[in-house]
């Protein structure tokens, strides 16, 4: 196995709206749509689809959406002998909704996930040793995220941090024993108490985390790309321009390719380049693991782009 992601499912529910409705209103709005999201499900999902070999460990309810979910990660290609079902409790959604700016806003109900436990890592231990790099996101009990940190620095695996969404709990020490912690500018800006309103301030933001004793910080900027902090070195990647329809999973879509990519050739700079250009492209269609192209939609898509069309 290539990658373990050990994180949440969700059942996205998106709802594309004009505008909110004030308390007490009533709103007609234009679409909805569901799909298979949560942040761990999405990252496994496209680099499965980039072709990478994934397992994830993750929790699914006793409702109408867990077989589904587990049905759907399978057809992505991901190893699914770790996903536990949780009687009692309902799987985790995400009501989602998305303005005509393409911005969206996310509720999540954690359900199931919750129940992820350190127990569970132990569970799925013989698997997880034969993996080369973990993935690691904050939907899941805070306590698992840090039980799976120990077991990958016992076993010498890489570990992504995406620190997502945003806690101002999460212990930075954790964070530092991690090949790389991957945040966006919000969750950058909560996670410091630091202003990320320009380049200059994001880079101080960042600084303070380097100086805590994180390794390789890289800042996810949305349609300007991304940073890469190290040591002193800073380099930044652009994005592709494109016409943004929904960019809900959008990080998650960036994660995602740049573990698949990082694990087959190790170089971090072309990791984040096509990260950058896989998460464009994502934002390009509707809905979160639905707008992930595999690894031949992806090529088409580079190869236009670099031919100007
Ligand atoms: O990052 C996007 C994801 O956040 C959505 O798929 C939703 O399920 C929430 O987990
Ligand atoms: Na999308």
């Amino acid at each position: 196995m290539d990658i373990a992601v050990i994180g949440s499912n969700m059942v996205d529910l998106i709802t594309y709206i004009d505008r909110m409705p004030n308390a007490g209103e009533t709103l007609e709005a234009p679409a909805f749509e569901i799909g298979c999201g949560g942040k761990g499900a999405n990252q496994a999902v496209a680099a499965a689809k980039l072709g990478a070999s994934v397992m994830m460990v993750t929790c699914v309810g006793d409702d109408v959406f867990a077989d589904n979910t587990v049905r759907n990660l399978q057809q992505a290609g991901v190893d699914t002998r770790h996903v536990k079902k949780v009687t009692g409790v309902s799987s985790g959604v995400a009501p989602i909704f998305v303005d005509s700016a393409s911005q969206n806003r996310i509720l999540i109900v954690k359900g199931a996930n919750d129940r992820l436990l350190p127990a569970d890592i132990e569970r799925a231990a013989p698997a997880l040793q034969a993996c080369r790099l973990m993935i690691l996101q904050l939907e899941i009990p805070l306590e698992t995220v840090y039980a799976a940190i120990d077991f990958a620095r016992r076993q010498r695996i890489a570990v992504i941090l995406n620190p997502a969404p945003a806690s101002r709990e999460l212990d930075i020490a954790y964070a530092c024993q991690c090949d790389f912690f991957i945040p966006n500018e919000t969750e950058l800006e909560i996670l410091t108490g630091m202003p990320v309103d320009s380049e200059e301030n994001i880079l101080r933001a960042g600084r303070t985390l380097l100086e805590k004793g994180l390794r390789n910080l890289i800042v996810t900027l949305g349609q300007r790309g991304a940073l890469w902090l190290t040591g002193d070195r800073v380099e930044h990647v652009a994005s592709l321009p494109v016409k943004a329809v929904d960019t809900s999973g959008a990080g998650d879509a960036f994660i995602g390719c740049f573990a698949h990519e990082y694990v087959r050739h190790g170089e971090v700079l072309q990791a984040m380049r096509q990260a950058s250009a896989y998460a464009a492209y994502s934002v390009t269609g509707k809905g979160t693991q639905r707008s992930y192209p595999d690894a031949s939609q992806f090529l088409d898509f580079i190869t236009a782009q670099q031919q100007g069309k």
